[in-house]
């Protein structure tokens, strides 16, 4: 089986949640070739025969980064049927956005991860879980307190979600 975890950062909030994310399926499921990667290092072979794809980015602009953006539309049509994914984000939540035209933008707009779901989703492949968004204290980090954490119980779930669909 492989998996494969895609993500961009700017300020590294996103690789480490990329790089538990990895780590939490390297140690649960050691069968698995796991390999976690920055968009920018993607070639076509990586997407090839995977079982699962994680992607995940951070929230600019109420989307994905361009890279992702562009590794999304670059991809086949069709072309990640029977593969399952996942999309994540990291963004400032909103309770930590103090201008109410700021917190109408988002609420309007939202944020990547479900961009990103949508996306695997147009090209066939089947969402196991709903996307998730992790937190960051400001523009630049840090993360809050326990997301990390959150970030490998997410994990869990999907681990969990994935060997039930299996049994049926
Ligand atoms: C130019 C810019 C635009 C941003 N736009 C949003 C946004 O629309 N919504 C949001 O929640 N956070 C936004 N943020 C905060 C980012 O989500 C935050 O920088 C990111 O989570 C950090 O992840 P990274 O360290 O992996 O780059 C923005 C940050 C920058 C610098």
């Amino acid at each position: 089986m492989k998996a494969l975890i895609v993500y961009d950062t700017f300020f590294s909030n996103t690789e480490q949640i990329a790089r538990a994310i990895g780590n939490t399926l390297s140690t649960l499921t050691p069968q698995v070739n796991v390999q976690t990667r920055r968009v920018q290092e993607i070639v076509p072979e990586h997407l090839r025969d995977l079982d699962l794809l994680v992607v995940g980015s951070p929230t600019r602009a109420f989307k994905p980064t361009a890279p992702i953006t562009n590794l999304l539309k670059a991809m086949p049509r069709q072309g990640l049927r029977g593969v399952k994914a996942v999309a994540f984000d990291t963004r400032i939540p909103l309770e930590g956005i103090n201008s109410v035209i700021g917190r109408f933008f988002i609420r309007r707009f939202g944020y990547a991860a479900e961009k990103i779901a949508r996306a695997l989703q147009k090209h066939g492949a089947e969402l196991v879980v709903p996307a998730a968004g992790f937190a960051v204290r400001a523009s630049e980090g840090p993360l809050q307190e326990g997301e990390l954490q959150r970030a490998a119980h997410w994990l869990e779930v999907i681990i969990q979600k994935i060997a039930a669909g299996d049994r049926e």
